[in-house]
């Protein structure tokens, strides 16, 4: 059972995700429990404010600490989280490796950025792993932390029906998966390779190896000299 609390400026966003997927699946099972919190409710004041202007000055706002370690504090509980995720442009790249990593964990809490971010204490003091999905920046967090807990929750063992089918997924052994056909075996002329209709299961894991190996040459080179 892995479950992951997620920390959200903009909770709405994450309604979605989380009720129509895999994940829906694996809630349902008891293999996996997303939770989603206000950010805004550890806010200050009248207006449950959450941020503030950047000392030095420069455009954009920041999120203060206290909210964010009042909100850490009262969501961890008496059972301490295994991992402290921030979700930003700035941290390391997300990638198969880091999803195989995390799906094994017991519980996960994902902090959704906002704005400029959030101060550079909270950082320090509580964040464990700073995760980007990609070189691109992103309005806050919360889409990055449903694109992170889709890619864990389908790896806990009994998530996906044909257990062994993430393994053979795109990137599990730095490469990207074959192409695959389904039927008819011939469409508007088009013809599925021969191979895989011949029945010799030794030959047609060679020829998907040998694709997949071709693709990733041909689309993604930079993942073969990777040592990951
Ligand atoms: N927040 C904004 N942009 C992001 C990105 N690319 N990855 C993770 N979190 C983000």
């Amino acid at each position: 059972m892995l479950e992951v609390d997620i920390l959200a400026v903009v909770p709405e966003l994450l309604e979605g995700p989380f009720s129509h997927s895999i994940l829906h699946r694996a809630e349902e099972k008891g293999l996996l429990k997303v939770t989603v919190t206000d950010l805004r409710q550890f806010g200050h004041g009248r207006h449950k404010q959450i941020d503030d202007y950047a000392f030095g000055g420069g455009a954009g706002m920041v999120i203060q600490p206290q909210p964010l370690a009042d909100a850490i504090l009262q969501m961890r509980g008496d059972r301490a989280y295994d991992e402290v995720i921030y979700l930003t442009p700035d941290g390391k790249r997300f990638t198969q490796s880091d999803a195989n990593q995390l799906s094994l964990k017991g519980r996960i809490l994902m902090i959704c950025g906002h704005y400029k971010g959030i101060d550079e204490r909270i950082r320090e003091k509580y964040v464990t792993r700073e995760i980007s999905i990609g070189d691109y920046v992103l309005s806050g967090g919360e889409l990055a932390a449903a694109v992170v807990t889709d890619a864990i929750g389908r790896l806990i063992p009994g998530v996906l029906s044909d257990e062994t089918s993430a393994l053979t997924d795109s990137f599990q052994d730095n490469l990207l998966a074959p192409p695959v056909y389904t039927r008819p075996a011939e469409w508007e002329g088009m013809k599925v390779p021969d191979i895989l209709l011949s029945g010799h299961q030794a030959r047609i894991e060679q020829w998907r190896y040998e694709q997949a190996l071709q693709r990733t040459k041909e689309r993604r080179p930079d993942l073969l000299e990777e040592d990951e």
